[in-house]
């Protein structure tokens, strides 16, 4: 399937638009069946997943699995699906356009094409984020993004459209002037957002459209440093073993104060 259209801009036009604007929004530069494909899955999925964990921001082990979150604080509120590249994906489309995206930035920022998507010792990488914010409650206050020398270019993809399936609200970045920018009022289905990370950016809160319930939903492959193995103290790791091996003990003591036989084996030589 071809991801993206003729109008999908060129390396040197976002390079030149961040330069002199900090943003950038290029309309119909993803195809719509493909626009339509993410809506089909995403929509049913923040609607029925329920997370499991509180939203990070940050300090992202490598090797985790997939996971969806919720927080909702005075810095943010929102659902956010995390989708790890060394894990399979729950939907394949959204990974192969998220990474494509990812490899045209490392084009726009003169990288290798596949920066981000080997593993290096420095453990850079992307993931892939999902965002939903809900009607009524959905924001995340102003900011600002960077890490080590390496300049963030976000790309944003939405899923979800102002006017069309919530009221107002959503993405904002402040310009050079101290102005906010309305991008979510810019953008149609199939637009493409550019960013530099360094801009204070945001998401002004979200207010519901008469019979539709969802709210707002976006893309991203956002790129970060991991933190690896060898950072986690060795009593930390071997923690998840000794938890296993207590629970197993104990199943074990249960059975013989029942006189049961074990229903367990010793076969992952743990004893
Ligand atoms: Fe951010």
């Amino acid at each position: 399937m071809e991801y993206f259209t003729q109008q999908f801009p060129s390396p040197e036009q976002v390079a030149a638009d961040i330069a002199e604007h900090g943003y950038a929004v290029y309309p119909n530069a993803v195809q719509p069946e493909v626009m339509e494909e993410l809506r089909q899955f995403w929509f049913p999925y923040f609607q029925n997943d329920f997370p499991k964990k509180h939203v990070v921001r940050g300090d992202l082990l490598m090797g985790s699995e997939n996971f969806n979150s919720y927080t909702d604080s005075s810095f943010w509120c929102l659902y956010r699906d995390f989708e790890f590249l060394w894990n399979s994906t729950k939907h394949a489309l959204t990974r192969d356009v998220t990474v494509a995206i990812h490899q045209f930035r490392n084009q726009i920022q003169n990288f290798d094409p596949d920066y981000g998507l080997k593993f290096s010792p420095d453990c850079y990488g992307v993931y892939i984020s999902t965002s939903h914010y809900p009607p009524a409650r959905g924001h995340l206050q102003t900011h600002t993004d960077g890490h080590k020398d390496v300049p963030i270019l976000h790309y944003m993809l939405p899923i979800s459209i102002q006017g069309q399936d919530y009221q107002s609200g959503g993405m904002i970045v402040i310009d050079k002037s101290g102005k906010a920018i309305d991008v979510d009022a810019q953008v149609e289905l199939g637009s493409l957002v550019f960013f530099d990370g360094r801009m204070q950016h945001g998401v002004t809160p979200i207010t519901p459209l008469a019979g539709k319930t969802l709210g707002r939903v976006a893309t991203f492959a956002i790129p970060t440093f991991f933190v690896p193995q060898r950072d986690i103290p060795d009593v930390i790791r071997r923690s998840k073993y000794a938890i296993e091996r207590g629970l197993s003990i104990t199943k074990r003591g249960l059975s013989l104060l029942q006189g049961k036989p074990r229903q367990d084996s010793p076969k992952d030589g743990y004893y």
